[in-house]
């Protein structure tokens, strides 16, 4: 076998919720294996089978194919309630996803929700506008290296000697930094840990050794990331992040298997951008137009319910995907919900401080007064009648602006448009 083809990295290419969740999906029915590597329960993937939606937000979007093994990677951060919630829901639906969960992956505890809310206030307009999951003081923590394992949970002893220091730690700052009040004591929340430990320890596991296994066998193995490239933690507009990399080159760290040949890179872009929470957004759409690219993409968070921002299509962002990524391949998402607007924005370059940017400045205050440059295309109209003749019949069959807004996209980021999604559901999909 190829390897491009038993290895798929799915990355988001923009502030994530580009629509990963159905791609990964339609992926993962050739998947033997699909990982997450990066992220928490900050992450919120929508994936419609058959007319029911499923919102996962821990578990590997795979696992709505049985065959799959879903495995969460070292470089996960886990709430084990959400965890244990999500997986109880689906089983509520007849799914009993095959799981593996490292045991090397860190654990969300209540003072790290509680740090979340703090820690905005803290930094007003340098917040990210966090999804408060507690992800950016559990991230910290393991760099700190008083970080809790899942492991630890199933240890009693080690688990009381490291909670003793996490404890005093993050109740110190919540209290004396951020001026809260907190009155969960560190016994109440050893007790509930480990009683979520013994629910988690038959998903408990190795994932490192597992996944090179399952290479070894030549299985398919699908990669799946959570968030975007533009809130990478390194690359990503700092400090408007999150608190790990979403990139691909962290699949070798996040799951501990390295990579070393070609795979499938994908990064999935919707034909517009959205972003929750707080960034400089060059291409932003305000009004009424905002409002209904907003409705008909239903472009509110998936973990937190919020309003999604919305704006034109930005290539000096999506140029950096493809370059930091290593993209192979790009999938488009959601042109159907531009369907009927007379013509479509596409920044290709932004000016600041009186210069034209081709690339994405490190430089916040650049950003902060980065204006688009946009090129404008005719736009499309797209009803769900033309669907089955346009995927039976391929790409030529497609409305003629489409047909140019995807060469002119790829002609402008150099990366090839594979997959172009026409829809939620899986069928609705053009592969080219
Ligand atoms: P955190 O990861 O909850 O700390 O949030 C940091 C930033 O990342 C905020 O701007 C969030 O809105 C954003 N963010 C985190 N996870 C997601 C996601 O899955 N989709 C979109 N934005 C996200």
């Amino acid at each position: 076998m190829n390897r491009e083809d038993q290895i798929t990295i799915i990355v988001g290419a923009q502030w994530g919720d580009e629509g990963k969740g159905k791609i990964t999906d339609l992926f993962a029915e050739q998947a033997d294996v699909v990982v997450r590597f990066q992220g928490g329960n900050n992450a919120g993937h929508t994936i419609v089978v058959n007319g029911q939606t499923y919102k996962l937000h821990l578990v590997p979007s795979g696992v709505l194919y049985p065959k799959a093994t879903a495995m969460i990677g070292s470089g996960v951060v886990v709430d084990p309630r959400v965890l244990l919630d999500e997986l109880h829901s689906l089983e509520n639906r007849g799914i009993h996803p095959r799981l593996l969960v490292d045991e090397r992956a860190h654990v969300i505890l209540p003072y790290h929700i509680a740090m979340d809310e703090g820690l905005t206030e803290f930094q007003g307009a340098l917040a990210a506008g966090s999804t408060k999951r507690g992800i950016a003081p559990v991230y910290a923590d393991k760099m700190y290296r008083h970080g809790i394992r899942l492991g630890d949970l199933v240890d009693p002893p080690l688990f009381h000697e490291k909670l003793e220091k996490a404890y005093a730690f993050n109740v110190g700052i919540l209290k004396n930094v951020f001026g809260k009040t907190w009155d969960v004591t560190a016994e109440a929340i050893e007790q509930e840990y480990l009683g979520f430990g013994q629910q988690l320890k038959p998903y408990l596991a190795d994932t490192s050794r597992e996944l090179l296994a399952a290479v070894k066998r030549g299985e398919r193995i699908l990669f799946e990331a959570s968030q975007g490239m533009s809130l990478d933690v390194d690359h990503g507009m700092y400090p408007h992040t999150t608190s790990i990399h979403t990139t691909a080159g962290y699949v070798a760290c996040g799951t501990g298997v390295g990579l070393n040949s070609r795979a499938r890179i994908l990064g999935v872009a919707k034909a517009y951008v959205t972003r929750v929470g707080v960034s400089p957004f060059p291409t932003e759409i305000e009004g009424e137009l905002a409002h209904t690219i907003r409705e008909a993409g239903q472009e509110y968070g998936t973990t937190t319910g919020r309003p999604r921002r919305v704006g034109w299509l930005d290539l000096v962002q999506l140029r950096q995907a493809v370059r930091v990524n290593g993209c192979t391949d790009i999938a488009i998402m959601k042109l159907d919900v531009l369907s009927g607007l007379p013509e479509i924005k596409v920044a290709v370059g932004y000016t600041a401080h009186g210069k034209r940017i081709d690339e994405m400045p490190a430089s916040l205050s650049l950003m902060r007064s980065a204006a688009p440059v946009y090129e404008t295309l005719e736009g499309w109209t797209l009803s769900r009648d033309q669907l089955n003749t346009i995927i039976a019949q391929g790409f030529q069959a497609l409305p003629g602006p489409i047909q140019q807004f995807v060469t002119f996209i790829e002609e402008r980021i150099g990366c090839r448009i594979s997959v172009i999604s026409l829809g939620p559901e899986r069928h609705e999909t053009l592969f080219r």
